[in-house]
């Protein structure tokens, strides 16, 4: 078996040990404690956090582990997982049945492989560089509208909404006026593999964190979409704007972005 199947391989396991885990107590009551004021998370963040670093460095003891849930410790190693292990803990703690897995491993900081699981759905994603997305195993592109009046959006507010309301809200209010519709659905990492499955035409947020989005940005390069920061330089995980779309719409929702920010 070739090295990076194994990664694959093992990446999906401990997305599915995860996504089994998340499934499993869906529902329940659950203790929550705040990272801040609307930052919550639970035992279930905790659990699956526990659960893939377990699978993750029993088969790869020397490689990086950068996870939400746990203090990163460097190895100095050019592998690095960077693991969500729920992202959408609002939703899965009010039984809204909107949450994923997602798991991405950096090669000499490249994201090489991608990995995104809804357990509720049973949706499992995957991409690997240069290699394609797939969605249950079958190839998933991008859609193919041009117009931003035509397009369905997505996007999400970081934890400090109720701090910088008003400046989040220029950018919405922009793209509400100039696109079809807007969701907001509460998984960063979702957004980004349902644009790569076509489902929405574009996607941005700002103050993501590496764990939302390695995964999902891997999803949709892969799948012919385009990702970039809000001035249309090349996107980078670590980098706190994502504007991500089908590639034709890019420029005008570019457009849309400066537009907001004529306001700030
Ligand atoms: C959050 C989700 C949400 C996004 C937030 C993220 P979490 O992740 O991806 O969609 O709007 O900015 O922090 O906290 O549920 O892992
Ligand atoms: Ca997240
Ligand atoms: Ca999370």
């Amino acid at each position: 078996m070739e090295r990076n199947e194994r990664y694959l391989e093992v990446a999906v396991k401990a997305a599915r040990e995860a996504g089994r885990i998340q499934k499993l107590y869906f529902g329940s009551s659950l203790q929550i404690e705040f990272k801040g004021e609307i930052n919550p998370v639970t035992e279930v963040d905790r659990l699956c956090d526990r659960a893939i670093s377990e699978i993750l460095l029993q088969t790869f003891p020397d490689h990086d582990l950068l996870t939400e849930e746990s203090p990163f410790e460097k190895k100095g190693s050019p592998y690095r997982w960077i693991v969500d292990p729920m992202d959408g803990t609002t939703n899965y703690l009010h039984g809204y049945p909107c949450f994923c897995v997602s798991i991405a491993l950096e090669f000499e900081k490249e994201v090489i492989l991608g990995v995104v699981y809804n357990p509720i759905l049973d949706e499992l994603f995957i991409s690997e560089k240069g290699k394609g997305a797939y969605l249950n195993g079958k190839k998933i592109s991008v859609s193919q509208e041009k117009n931003l009046f035509r397009s369905f959006l997505s996007t999400g507010f970081p934890y400090d909404v109720h701090d910088h309301g008003d400046f989040y809200l220029r950018y919405f209010r922009e793209f509400l006026i100039r696109s079809f519709a807007i969701r907001r659905p509460g998984s960063a990492a979702l957004d980004l593999c349902y644009l790569a499955a076509g489902r929405f035409d574009g996607f941005w947020e700002l103050k993501l964190q590496p764990w939302d989005v390695a995964a999902g940005a891997l999803m949709v390069m892969e799948a012919g979409g385009k990702i970039t920061d809000f001035r249309g330089q090349p996107f980078h995980i670590y980098s706190k704007e994502v504007l991500a779309s089908n590639g034709w719409i890019h420029s005008q929702m570019l457009e849309t972005i400066k537009e907001a920010e004529k306001n700030l």
